[in-house]
């Protein structure tokens, strides 16, 4: 139980470690293109997934196993914004989807601690997928411009 755990859980590990990379490499491009509001949400999801390697990493020492640091993905160099949020919400679905898996496969394993982080996990990164699909959806709608726009418009706010 405890080594199928412990497999499961640095494999989540490596994804989110995989996403506080590549979002934080997705901030500073957009912050350079003056994208600030896309900018700031892409340095907030990653601060996200920092915590949620935090709460593997401390199940995993709670098991007995060796917390593993490896990343489950390159970090794909994609500019363009729209690229990104495609990318970020794929990211994100396939998350969800291993850790719909784990927690299934915890359960089975009788380790209904480990089954309750994987369903908090999913239920954060659906989350953070429908917030990337909504992003997709206004440059869809509205193109590039949007991101200008509501640049400008966090500008005045302030
Ligand atoms: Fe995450
Ligand atoms: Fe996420």
């Amino acid at each position: 139980m405890r080594e199928k755990s412990i497999e499961l859980l640095n494999r989540a590990l490596a994804e989110e470690l995989s996403a506080v990379h590549q979002y934080m490499y997705f901030h500073f491009h957009l912050d350079d293109q003056g994208y600030f509001p896309l900018a700031g949400l892409m340095k907030q999801t990653s601060i996200q997934e920092m915590r949620h390697t935090e709460e593997l990493a401390e199940r995993i020492l709670f098991l007995g196993g060796e917390v593993e640091m490896a990343v489950s993905d390159p970090v794909q160099k994609i500019h363009d914004a729209k690229g990104m949020l495609e990318r970020a919400k794929a990211m994100e679905v396939a998350s969800a989807e291993f850790y719909n898996q784990a927690a299934q496969e915890c359960a089975k394993n009788a380790d209904a601690a480990s089954k309750k982080i994987f369903e908090e996990l999913v239920a954060d990164e659906e989350g953070h997928a429908d917030t990337f699909d909504q992003q997709i959806t206004y440059i869809e709608r509205f193109g590039e411009r949007f991101l200008a726009l509501q640049s400008i418009q966090s500008d005045t706010e302030e």
